[in-house]
């Protein structure tokens, strides 16, 4: 359902975020984004969304080319940006009802699904209140309850569990189990490996612009001798 193909991505003719990367992520798959801070992830993500265009390459996203279909293809993305400091005078229930216009959600439908995450993630009050005034954990749920208001199959998420309540990370967990049961893909960057361990049935590793290792994790500890993650992940990232 993720496809990118041979991506290479320099920034002001000089900083080369990306060297010419290649994997996918299929339906039914939860695959976890891993590398230390600069190493590409963010990149990545804009280019799968269409954010930003790479040098050269080629994404697909559910079937849909970005760059000859971008509105079939970011119809079907539910994207998490790395900062949710967006819109901030707009009222939470604001910012759902400009998300939903957006996508053409019926109101009715928005309202159903809208009023279900924000339930879940302990947001209902709030949602009256400008988002200036919402914590980095509020802004961040609000987002994810906004990425999901269209109903896409494909979600990709930049660490989207950074500044949430156990609770809401919690549930946001099962959100991407329940998701991807039902046949979707689920892409997600973390630093976290803990969180990778319990949720991913593949990981991306990534490390100045290359990819380092796509697999599974009971592969890569079977590789490095039964070494803890912890350490196989420092010694990959270090060199
Ligand atoms: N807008 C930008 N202009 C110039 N360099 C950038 C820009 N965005 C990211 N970079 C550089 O590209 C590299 C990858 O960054 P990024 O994709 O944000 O990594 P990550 O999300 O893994 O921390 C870093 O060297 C970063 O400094
Ligand atoms: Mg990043």
């Amino acid at each position: 359902m993720i496809k990118i193909e041979n991506v290479t991505k320099t920034y002001n003719k000089t900083v080369r975020a990306l060297d010419n990367i290649s994997f996918s992520v299929d339906g039914g798959e939860i695959v976890g984004f891993i590398g230390p801070n600069g190493s590409g992830k963010t990149t990545t993500m804009k280019i799968l969304t269409g954010i930003i265009k790479p040098d050269s390459g080629k994404v697909i996203i559910n079937g849909f080319n970005i760059k000859d279909d971008p509105i079939k293809a970011k119809q079907s993305i539910g994207y998490i940006a790395d900062n949710p400091d967006i819109f901030l005078r707009l009222k939470g229930s604001e910012f759902l009802e400009l998300i939903g216009d957006i996508y053409k959600v019926p109101t009715d439908v928005r309202r159903k699904r809208t009023e279900g995450l924000a339930e879940k993630f302990g947001l209902t009050e709030a949602l009256g209140s400008p988002m200036i005034s919402y914590s980095h954990g509020m802004r961040q749920k609000i987002m994810v309850i906004a990425a999901l208001v269209h109903k896409p199959p494909v979600w990709i998420l930049d660490e989207p569990m950074i500044g949430l309540d156990p609770k809401s990370a919690f549930e946001l967990k099962q959100l991407m189990r329940e998701h991807t049961k039902e046949g979707n893909a689920v892409f997600f960057s973390t630093h976290v490996l803990e969180v990778a361990e319990k949720l991913c049935d593949r990981v991306v590793i990534i490390k100045n612009g290359h990819i380092l290792y796509n697999g599974t994790l009971d592969e890569l500890e079977k590789q490095n001798k039964n070494e803890s993650l912890e350490n196989i992940f420092l010694e990959l990232t270090e060199k």
